[in-house]
């Protein structure tokens, strides 16, 4: 079949990348993936891996929510076709708990609870007794949501089971960046997250880096373990969330701010993760503190993605915000469409890279 395809090329190895180098090529396209560094070298290798398009959600960002909750439809799928490759990418559908710790707190879950519950989404109101019976060890609440819908996976081993999956399939990774679209011989895909702005000028003002601190901790011996459930709360009015490994790691995240293509870890971002988790989990202070990091997601002027073709051949996958490792799978079934000439699914005409075009006029 790879004979009826000129070469592609997915520039970017992080989650979007891989998922579509890997999806190509299982599709007969010869497909190379240029990057400096896959799989480590980027934002995925850093996310927190809540699937959560619902907890995400805020009234306004409709068109977010139902291309979030399209990927999440596909992601069962999805994993099954990469453990088939070999290898477990860890998904996990324990649900996420939203903790409300003050009456602003409650205020803000209330609308979020009203909001989804008008797009007939399952959401469950908690009482602080409840919240705890499903989250032992949190601090005093007032009340929570519990959202079952939402899954995790597990970072790290879906960026190792698409890099697994797509060599097994022939991708050739090239540990170089892209020198120019003009040397290029077939279709490219433009996928390297916050730097994806530099590779075209259509979205050189509309993708920027958002900053993010996220922590990984381990409870010691004798420590209450994490909670089973992907926990989340505004503390502050900064959005924190927990969410428990198969392996005992507990990922913290996520700071979020604007501060150029800068990747240092600050004792502020560290101070600020670790008060507001205190609150939700008053025994992660006995926690060992195993890994800090800061990464770059790829924002986009709206919270969409910029996802289509913007020239002959060159399709863009990026600008995925806080919402990578969710959107993956529609990401690369709508790429693979557009590659065979089919129709992509319909919740992606919202993430059309097009809308910068009106913008302009
Ligand atoms: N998806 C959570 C974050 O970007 O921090």
């Amino acid at each position: 079949m790879s004979s009826e395809h000129t070469i592609a090329t997915v520039v970017g190895g992080g989650v979007i990348g891989l998922s579509v180098a890997w999806r190509a090529a299982a599709a007969g396209w010869p497909v190379r993936l240029l990057d400096p560094e896959p799989v480590r070298g980027g934002a995925s290798w850093l996310a927190g891996g809540m699937l959560a398009p619902v907890t995400e959600a805020w009234p306004g960002e409709e068109d977010v929510l139902r291309l979030g909750e399209e990927s999440l439809r596909r992601w069962p799928q999805f994993a099954r076709d990469l453990s088939a490759a070999g290898i477990d990418p860890g998904l996990a559908g324990h649900g996420t708990i939203v903790l409300a710790f003050d009456s602003a707190d409650a205020g803000h879950l209330e609308i979020l609870a009203g909001h989804l519950r008008s797009l007939g989404r399952a959401v469950e109101s908690l009482t602080s007794r409840e919240a705890r019976r499903l989250a032992p060890g949190i601090g005093a609440v007032r009340g929570g949501l519990h959202v079952p819908g939402d899954l995790a996976v597990d970072n790290r081993k879906l960026l190792t089971a698409l890099a697994e999956a797509g060599a097994q399939q022939g991708v050739e990774f090239r540990r170089e960046r892209l020198a120019s679209l003009d040397d290029v011989p077939g279709p490219v895909v433009l996928a390297a997250g916050a730097w994806t702005g530099q590779l075209h000028p259509s979205l050189a003002q509309a993708v920027r880096p958002l900053k993010g601190e996220i922590l990984r901790l381990r409870p010691r011996r004798g420590c209450l373990p994490p909670p089973p459930h992907t926990v989340r709360a505004i503390v502050e009015g900064r959005p924190i969330y927990l969410v428990p490994r198969a392996d005992g790691e507990l990922v913290l995240g996520a700071t979020q701010y604007e501060a150029g293509f800068d990747q240092a870890v600050t004792a502020r971002g560290v101070r600020e993760l670790l008060e507001g988790a205190e609150r939700i989990l008053p025994g992660i202070t006995e926690y060992e503190l195993v890994e800090t990091a800061a990464g770059l997601r790829a924002g986009s002027r709206d919270a969409l993605p910029y996802v289509g073709e913007v020239g002959e051949g060159v399709y863009v996958a990026t600008g995925h915000h806080r919402n990578g490792l969710l959107m993956a799978p529609v990401t690369a079934d709508a790429v693979l469409a557009w590659l065979a000439g089919e129709a992509p699914p319909a919740e992606i005409a919202a993430a059309s890279p097009a809308r910068l075009e009106k913008e302009r006029v």
